[in-house]
């Protein structure tokens, strides 16, 4: 008889026989999964545990201040917000192939952790909310020959020399176990519901090479998106929503003058796990209506497209 309240409990002692008396760091992304980890971490272990939260910039439109508002405030665990834009964005700069990208950002957040781990007088553990689906997509592809798709920044993505070891108590949980998981441990609901939000960011939703600018014009569009998805009523039955900034500037026209500016690319998907997906079937007049407000209210986009693939045979990130 396998319960949420089992689970939990099995984990905490798990959790605290592995780490003794040990010092643990535990990333923090904003997303459900690394939230989940941390709170019942905290449980297990209290002050053993000092959440880092690292603002790489590639974070969404108010990402930053929710998260360090909701671990600081509501919860009261001790939180560390770095600043690392300017790392990041640097590291990226010139830099257009996807899995070089995640390795590259994979690296600079472990190697962010073990510099915030060094000033708290070290760190022993790191934890990390990777769920069973990033373990299996990092290492093979279901019923395919061994084959990696993507290094997720979590799992395939980390540098092989570490000088902590992982603590990963979601490890066996698909996701809406952990969602069950994160309601048993009292997080509100509307953070439970947050569609997944990937570590590498928006990185992998500015196809190509990255750069502030596409950033901030990329940042502008997902926001509305997500404005007009959440006012149509339509944000619980998707499993992830958000747009994309394309490599690709086209021609349009706007009052008397001509545009030469870039595509933005609209995603959304159902899925139940994130391992297959099928993409959202949207009216019209919802997308028209989307596309119309990106494009008067963006500067830096005249087009925008919606993505019809579903998983397999496109992933649900572009990168
Ligand atoms: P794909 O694009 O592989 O995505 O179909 C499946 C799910 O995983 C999320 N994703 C990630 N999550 N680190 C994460 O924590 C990553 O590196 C990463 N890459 C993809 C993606 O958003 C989707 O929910």
């Amino acid at each position: 008889d396998w319960t949420m309240a089992a689970f939990r409990e099995q984990a905490v002692a798990e959790i605290r026989a592995k780490v003794g008396d040990g010092k643990v760091i535990c990333g923090l992304s904003g997303g459900v999964d690394s939230s989940v980890a941390a709170i019942l971490i905290h449980e297990a272990i209290g002050d053993q545990l000092t959440c880092i939260f690292v603002d790489h910039g590639l974070l969404r439109m108010g990402e930053a201040s929710q998260v360090v508002g909701m671990f600081r405030d509501h919860y009261n665990i001790p939180l560390v917000h770095v600043e690392a834009q300017d790392l990041f964005i640097g590291a990226l700069e010139g830099e257009s192939d996807p899995e070089v990208k995640r390795k590259t950002i994979g690296r600079l957040f472990i190697e962010t952790f073990e510099a915030e781990a060094e000033k708290l007088g070290g760190a022993d553990f790191l934890a990390q909310g990777t769920l069973y689906p990033d373990v299996i997509e990092s290492v093979s592809f279901t019923g395919g020959p061994s084959v990696t798709i993507k290094s997720h920044h979590n799992v395939g993505g980390l540098p092989e020399r570490m000088n902590m070891k992982l603590v990963e108590p979601l490890r066996e949980l698909f996701k809406d176990e952990v969602r069950e998981l994160g309601r048993e441990l009292g997080l509100p609901e509307q953070f439970v519901g947050r569609h997944p939000f990937p570590g590498p960011g928006l990185a992998i939703r500015c196809p190509g090479g990255v750069t502030r600018e596409k950033l901030d014009i990329l940042r502008q569009a997902d926001a509305i998106y997500l404005d007009e998805i959440r006012k149509a009523g339509l944000y619980d039955a998707i499993w992830q929503a958000f747009a994309v900034l394309l490599p690709v500037q086209t021609v349009g026209v706007m009052g008397d003058g001509r545009t030469y500016e870039f595509v933005c690319a609209l995603r959304a998907v159902t899925s139940v796990d994130g391992m297959t997906a099928d993409f959202y079937p949207f009216d019209m007049d919802f997308l028209g209506n989307a596309a119309t407000r990106i494009i008067n209210e963006v500067r830096g986009i005249n087009r925008v497209v919606y993505d019809v693939t579903s998983k397999p045979p496109g992933t649900i990130e572009w990168e």
